[in-house]
């Protein structure tokens, strides 16, 4: 099991939520975050610095799904499909191993939790 975290634009959170949903990822959580990546924060720059604003932290939504090892990539090429826009700012998607999941309601336990 692997949980993806994928940093993405805040308008296409509903783009990609039903995109997971067509490829069969229906359970997620979603966490409005602000954040930073390598510009610092910094969207907007007039031409000489005319029109040029810095706010350090930018709003964006993170994706939170932990998913069988097979559906790994098919989660991370659906979330590029439709959070890319080329520009930057696009966001970043995070993998790392989950280790065990339990389901409250019944018990299961590992794959038989997700
Ligand atoms: N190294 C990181 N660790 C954790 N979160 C990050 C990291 N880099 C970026 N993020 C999160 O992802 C958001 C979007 O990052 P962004 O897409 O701007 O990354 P980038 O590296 O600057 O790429 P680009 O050059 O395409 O803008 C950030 O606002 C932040 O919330
Ligand atoms: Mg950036």
């Amino acid at each position: 099991m692997n949980k993806v975290e994928a940093i993405i634009r805040p308008e296409k959170l509903n783009d990609v939520k039903e995109a997971l949903v067509q490829v069969g990822l229906i359970g997620l959580n979603v966490v409005n975050v602000t954040g930073r990546g390598a510009q610092r924060g910094v969207t907007a720059g007039g031409s000489r610095g005319v029109g040029r604003y810095e706010i350090d932290m930018l709003p964006k939504v993170k994706l939170e799904l932990v998913v069988h090892d097979e559906q790994t990539q098919i989660a991370i090429d659906t979330i590029i499909e439709h959070a890319r826009t080329g520009n930057i700012g696009d966001g970043k998607i995070f993998i790392s191993p989950v280790s065990n999941a339990i389901k409250v309601r019944t018990g299961e336990q590992g794959e038989a939790a997700l």
